[in-house]
């Protein structure tokens, strides 16, 4: 076939012409690889080898670097960067692209992976939504959906092909530092909120020519180490591997998921990135993934220095080839490359074993459209930041906030007159965001863009008639060393105020630097709220924090207690709204809240969490919450109140192919219109492997206005309780179940 180019005619290849399939044109591409050329496919490298100073901000290409890299070596894949303007990511992607498609022989795109988790997080001018733990607690896949979706449309553009997100891991360890990354302790919850994520960046129609990947992470089991420490080991068994921590994963990649990315961590003394049972039985033979599996930041190198499971480098790289890794994100050096030529070489690794996967990165590449559209484009940079989806991310920050404590009416606060800001996050805008904002682990307070409001200056434009006073860190006298003359006098001030505001939780981390020994909220902040408990303004809590830190000593010192979890740029003007009563609060915990710094138990716990020689007290402590949560699963309190129905069942019994229906009504018995998310939980009553005390099958918000009904309903059918065994088969077991709304339930029998 023969095109016109602006060089003149000439042949060109069978996959280099759009109008054949795609695995012919993976065929014909493969067969003019190189043997080398097929490794530096499998290869990813990371920015700092090929910009100017070596730095992860320098989104400045050095072309003698880069050519190097790519002429001489092959590498197909590159990642990473920090937040700079759109102009430069698009300067820096159209060089690197030019050396990659013309100025080598076969002309194969690089595709470039990103860490735009909660938005376009590396890139200035962008819409950064609340993070997953917040989005979860909307109970609105919308907004995950959105999340993804403004995520390539903002980026696409620039060159962004391959977005490494979102982690499906569950939210199980409160300790964990990742927890805030993940949509909660919910399987059913991060399945849906999940796929929605994926389904956004992937079938994103603004964004053509151009497509962009997801990337499920970290497969698996990687958020519940035995000490809550990041890529520590984990013990799961494989039924708890089947049932909990499959799903989100199985659910994505049904949404058609493109990549995954593994755990660095190790799951019962087997790192996964040199688990054949995991990377290859588990994810790809039972759960059918046939995507792209990339392992995580050096994971091949942790066998060697840190698992120990290989003596050098060369043997962890067979290990984790042997697994099924597809792509080595190695990221600093040419190691891979060199141990794969000596591993064939030596037959340990066969050619047809690098074409496995290098099939799969080309049906990658050519399924973006990278071949078809390699270049950047920057005439479509006022998509960036635009207000329709800055409002998008307002909404979901608004929707994720939960009300968790409210007395004496002190929220919402109507025209208070005089209103003090305390806490670290009370004028702190990299607070409300985490990390991978800007920069992994945040960026400097300064970076955050002018016109993003902290707590303080949204109270201040909420409430336009008040004064508004910032009590900076140093205004707050030292709990533990103030005179009584000095309390005294504080409390003085605080009291001709009519609202306190106490912005409390956790300075941004990410990964490893989150470790903590202590989920307790630091005691400094817990001296100040004992402190400032003792005046007679009413005080608000307010919870900025990416996981939950214990504060039961402290819930009986103030009146209201607000968790905003990490928000985004728009979380300021969230939380502020829900103080006016602007928004009714409705946002509900996707996790279950420690009442104890030492004793974490999820939703679904087993009914034997508990022993007791009285079974009774057994199940009084676990079914009346007086398990370990202080708030539980699904708790969140709203401006108005809710009563719900009793839950009636269309039948008693079904038999395997047969249905029921359950109906409930909800009605707003208050004052205010409000949204309630519907929690629907069935629980089995006898089963083979033991089954959770409750599991969340459905949600549905509904929002009524006072005095208004809703008649809601969720149909089971055998297959919605079943569970998976050991072999990820998924078993139905005749006998009683019961289907499970607020604290009510009704029983049915499948026969
Ligand atoms: C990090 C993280 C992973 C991220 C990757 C690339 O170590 O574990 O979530 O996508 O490296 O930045």
């Amino acid at each position: 076939m023969q095109i016109e180019q602006k060089k003149g005619t000439f042949e060109i290849y069978p996959y280099q012409n759009p109008d054949i399939s795609v695995s012919e044109r993976v065929d014909d591409l493969l067969k003019r690889m190189s043997l080398y050329e097929k490794i530096g496919q499998m290869t990813q490298l990371d920015i700092t080898l090929i910009n100017k100073t070596g730095n992860q901000k320098d989104v400045v290409i050095d072309p003698k670097k880069a050519r190097n890299l790519i002429q001489n070596h092959h590498i197909g894949s590159f990642l990473n960067g920090e937040a700079v303007e759109p102009e430069t990511w698009n300067k820096f992607m159209i060089e690197l692209t030019r050396i990659a498609v013309e100025e080598t022989e076969l002309g194969i795109p690089v595709i470039f992976g990103i860490d735009h988790i909660h938005g376009a997080s590396y890139l200035k001018g962008s819409t950064i939504f609340p993070q997953s733990i917040n989005l979860a607690a909307t109970y609105n896949p919308e907004h995950a959906y959105n999340t993804g979706w403004v995520t390539a449309y903002e980026s696409s553009d620039l060159g962004h092909h391959w977005i490494f997100a979102p982690v499906l891991d569950l939210g199980v360890n409160p300790l964990w530092p990742r927890f805030w990354e993940t949509y909660g302790e919910d399987p059913h919850t991060a399945s849906v909120m999940g796929s929605a994520f994926v389904e956004g960046v992937q079938n994103n129609e603004e964004t053509a020519p151009y497509k962009q990947a997801a990337t499920a992470k970290h497969f698996l089991g990687y958020s519940d180490p035995r000490t809550g420490w990041d890529r520590t080991p984990a013990q799961l068994s494989i039924q708890q591997i089947q049932e909990f921590h499959r799903p989100s994963f199985q659910k994505a990649i049904d949404a058609g998921l493109k990549t995954v990315m593994t755990n660095s961590g190790e799951i019962n003394g087997v790192p996964v990135v040199a688990s054949h049972f995991i990377l290859t039985t588990l994810l790809r033979d039972q759960m059918g993934f046939d995507g792209v599996i990339i392992t995580d930041w050096d994971d091949i190198g942790k066998l060697v220095d840190f698992h120990f499971t290989a003596e050098n480098f060369k043997e962890a790289v067979f290990h984790s080839i042997d697994a099924g890794v597809d792509i080595s994100m190695t990221p600093k050096h040419l190691d891979f490359n060199s141990s794969m030529l000596e591993l064939v070489d030596e037959g340990r690794i066969t050619e047809e074993r690098i074409n496995q996967s290098v099939r799969r990165i080309l049906r990658l590449k050519f399924e973006l459209g990278l071949f078809e559209n390699p270049y950047p484009r920057n005439d479509r940079l006022h998509r960036i930041g635009q207000p329709e989806n800055r409002k998008k991310a307002l909404d979901a920050a608004r929707e994720s906030i939960v009300l968790l404590k409210n007395e004496n009416n002190t929220l919402p606060a109507i025209k208070p007159r005089r209103i003090g800001v305390l806490g670290i996050s009370a004028n702190s805008k990299r607070n409300l965001c985490g990390g991978w904002t800007l920069a992994w682990q945040g960026g400097k307070e300064s970076q955050y863009p002018d016109e993003m409001h902290t707590i303080f200056s949204a109270l201040k434009e909420e409430y336009p008639d008040a004064e508004v006073i910032l009590f900076d860190p140093d205004d707050i006298p030292d709990p533990n060393a103030i005179s009584k003359k000095e309390e005294s006098a504080f409390l003085d001030k605080l009291n001709a105020l009519d609202l306190l505001v106490y912005a409390a939780g956790e300075e941004p981390y990410c990964e490893f630097t989150g470790n903590i020994n202590d989920l307790r909220l630091p005691q400094k902040q817990s001296d100040e709220l004992e402190l400032i408990s003792q005046s007679t303004a009413s005080l608000v809590l307010t919870l900025v924090q990416g996981r939950p830190r214990i504060i039961t000593e402290l819930i009986d010192k103030v009146d209201a207690i607000i968790h905003a979890g990490l928000p985004g740029f728009e979380g300021a003007k969230a939380i502020a709204s829900v103080i006016s009563g602007r928004v009714n609060p409705s946002g509900k915990l996707p996790f279950s809240y420690p009442q104890y710094p030492n004793h974490f138990l999820p939703y679904n716990h087993k009914k034997s969490s508990y022993f007791s020689f009285d079974p009774e007290e057994a199940n009084r402590i676990i079914q009346n919450n007086e398990s370990p949560a202080l708030y539980p699963f699904g708790f969140g309190l709203s401006y108005t109140t809710f009563k719900y129905s009793k839950v009636r069942l269309s039948s008693e019994s079904m038999s395997e192919d047969g249905s029921i229906k359950a109906e409930v009504s909800v009605t707003n018995t208050g004052k205010e219109t409000g949204t309630e998310t519907v929690h629907w939980f069935t629980s089995t009553h006898f089963g083979r492997i033991t089954r959770p005390v409750k599991e969340l099958k459905h949600f549905e918000r509904v929002t009524l206005n006072p005095g208004e009904t809703a008649d809601l309903e969720f149909v089971i059918t055998p297959q919605k309780v079943a569970y998976p065994v050991k072999s990820g088969k998924k078993i139905i077991e005749k006998g009683t179940y019961s289907v499970i709304v607020q604290k009510m339930h009704n029983d049915f029998e499948i026969i």
